[in-house]
C-alpha cells in the first residue's frame, strides 16, 4: 500500500491519538504473569500489541477484550503460563521479541519466537548476552531470530553494564528477574524509558531505582491491577510537528504520556524554536499525562544534544523532518541505534529528504540536515511504520505531491493516522494492497 499526500492547509483542532505501545506491551506481559485480575484501558489496538497478546493468549493466558482499547486479564501467576502449541510470532515488534525472550528464560516449557523480514534482522545478541549470564538458555539463528528458548533452567541474579542504552534489554532482563534468585542490578550508558520499573512497582514489586542502576530482588511475585495507558507520545509527534510546521494550525492532543524518560522529543523542539506547551500535567497511575499543545514556529536548525537520544530514540524520523523545515543545519550526533531499528531510520530518513531535494550528509552515527524546502517525489518507507508518517507530515509543506511506497505498517503503531491526519485537513490518499510490499 502507499499513501500519495498533497500539499495541505491543515486546520486547528483537537485530536486523541492511541495509546502507548511501551505501556500496552508491558500491561499485558505483567497482568499475565500477575495474582488476580488486571484491566487495561486505553490499550493500543496495533498489531504489535496484538502480537503480544495472541502470545500470551496461546500460553493460555485468558483475556476478554471488552472494546479495542478495554481488556481484562486474568493473570496466571508468576508459574501459570502454559507451553504454546507451535511458534510465537512477533511479526513487526522488536519489543515484544525481546521482552518476551526475557519472560520465556524463567519458564518450566521451551518455546520459540519468530518475526518478520524486518524483525528477523535485527540484533537480539543484546538481550541472549545478560540473559545467559542469568542461566538462560537460548538459541538463535547467529544473534537473529528465530529464537529458541529453552526451558526449565534456574536463574540467579547478575550485576550487568549494560553496553548499549536500551530499554528492550533492561526490561527482558528484570521480567527474567522475575524467576531469578539474587539480585538483578542493570546499570545503563545512559537513561532509558522505565515503564516497566513503575508497573513492576505499581503491581506489589519493590524496584529501586538510581539514576541509571536499577535493582529489583529476584523471584517476586506481582499483584493485578487497573492500568490506564497513556496517549502515545511518539504518535503525538507527528501531529505536533505537523501543526509547527502548518504556518496556521493550532493542534491539541490530550492525555498524552509525559514520562521523563519519553519527552526528549519535547525538549530538542523548543531548543529548534518550537512553541509547544504542555498542560494539566497529572497521573495515570503511576504514569504522568499531560494536554500538549504546538504552534505554528519558525524553526532553526541545532546540534541536537546527544545526551538526550536516548529519552528521544524514536522521534529521530520526525526530527529529521523538523531539521529539514528548519532555518540552517541541523546535527544528529551519537544516534548508532537508529541503524537497527525497524529500518535503518538514517539512511531511510536521508534517502527520503534527499528524494524531496533536501541535502543531507550521513554519517555512521549522525547526520546534518540542511534545511530549507522539500520538492515534491517518491520516497520509500522501507516498510518502517515511523518513516512513512514522518514523510506524510513532511509532504504537508512540500511544494508538490509526495508519493510514500510500502505504509501498511502503519496500523503496528498508529492505527487511524491517515484518517486523522485527513480530518484535519490534510489530502492524503492511499492506494495497493493492504500487505507490507
Ligand atoms: C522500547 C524501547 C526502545 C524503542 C522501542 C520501544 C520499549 O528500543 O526504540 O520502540 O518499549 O522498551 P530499544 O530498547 O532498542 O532502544
Amino acid at each position: 500500500m502507499k499513501f500519495i499526500v498533497e500539499p495541505s492547509a491543515l486546520h486547528s483542532g483537537t485530536v486523541a491519538v492511541p495509546g502507548d505501545k511501551s505501556i500496552s506491551h508491558r500491561a499485558l506481559m505483567l497482568g499475565a504473569i500477575a495474582d488476580g485480575q488486571t484491566n487495561i484501558t486505553g490499550f493500543l489496538a496495533g498489531e504489535d500489541c496484538l502480537a503480544t497478546l495472541a502470545a500470551l493468549r496461546a500460553m493460555g493466558v485468558k483475556v476478554e477484550q471488552e472494546s479495542p482499547t478495554e481488556l481484562r486479564l486474568t493473570g496466571a501467576g508468576r508459574d501459570g503460563l502454559q507451553r504454546p502449541v507451535g511458534t510465537l510470532d512477533m511479526a513487526n515488534s522488536g519489543t515484544a521479541m525481546r521482552l518476551f525472550t526475557g519472560l520465556l528464560a524463567g519458564q518450566r516449557f521451551s518455546a520459540e519466537l519468530i518475526g518478520d523480514e524486518s524483525l528477523t534482522r535485527r540484533p537480539m545478541d543484546r538481550v541472549i548476552k545478560p540473559l545467559s549470564m542469568m542461566g538462560a538458555v537460548i538459541e538463535s539463528s547467529d544473534g537473529r531470530p528465530p529464537l529458541r528458548v529453552d526451558g526449565g533452567h534456574s536463574l540467579h541474579g547478575i550485576i550487568y553494564r549494560m553496553p548499549v542504552a536500551s530499554a528492550q534489554v533492561k526490561s527482558a532482563m528484570l521480567l527474567a528477574g522475575i524467576y531469578a534468585e539474587g539480585d538483578v542490578v542493570v546499570i545503563e550508558p545512559a537513561v532509558t524509558r522505565d515503564h516497566t520499573e513503575r508497573m513492576l512497582r505499581s503491581m506489589g514489586v519493590s524496584v529501586e531505582q538510581g539514576e541509571t542502576q536499577i535493582v529489583m530482588r529476584g523471584g517476586q511475585s506481582l499483584s493485578g491491577t487497573d492500568i490506564r495507558v497513556p496517549a502515545d507520545l511518539s504518535s503525538a509527534a507527528f501531529l505536533l510537528l505537523a501543526a509547527i510546521i502548518s504556518g496556521n494550525a493550532e493542534l491539541t492532543i490530550p492525555g498524552v504520556g509525559v514520562n521523563p524518560t519519553r519527552t526528549g522529543v519535547i525538549d530538542i523542539l523548543r531548543d529548534m524554536g518550537a512553541d509547544i506547551s504542555v498542560d494539566n500535567v497529572r497521573l495515570f497511575g503511576d504514569e504522568p499525562v499531560a494536554d500538549l499543545t504546538a504552534r505554528p514556529s519558525r524553526l532553526k536548525g541545532i546540534d541536537v544534544d546527544p545526551a538526550k537520544v536516548s529519552l528521544a530514540i524514536d522521534e529521530f524520523p520526525v526530527l529529521f523532518i523538523a531539521a529539514a523545515c528548519a532555518s540552517g543545519k541541523t546535527t544528529f550526533s551519537g544516534i548508532g541505534e537508529l541503524r537497527v531499528k525497524e529500518s535503518d531510520r538514517i539512511a531511510a530518513m536521508a534517502e527520503g529528504l534527499r528524494a524531496l531535494s533536501v541535502p543531507v550528509d550521513e554519517s555512521e552515527d549522525g547526520a546534518i540536515v540542511h534545511g530549507g524546502k522539500l520538492y515534491g517525489g517518491t520516497v520509500q518507507s522501507h516498510g518502517d511504520h515511523r518513516i512513512a508518517m514522518s514523510f506524510a507530515v513532511a509532504a504537508s509543506v512540500a511544494e508538490w505531491a509526495v508519493e510514500i511506497e510500502d505504509v501498511a505498517n502503519i496500523a503496528t503503531s498508529f492505527p487511524g493516522f491517515a484518517e486523522r491526519l485527513a480530518s484535519l485537513g490534510l489530502t492524503i490518499k492511499s492506494s495497493g494492497s493492504a500487505g507490507p510490499a
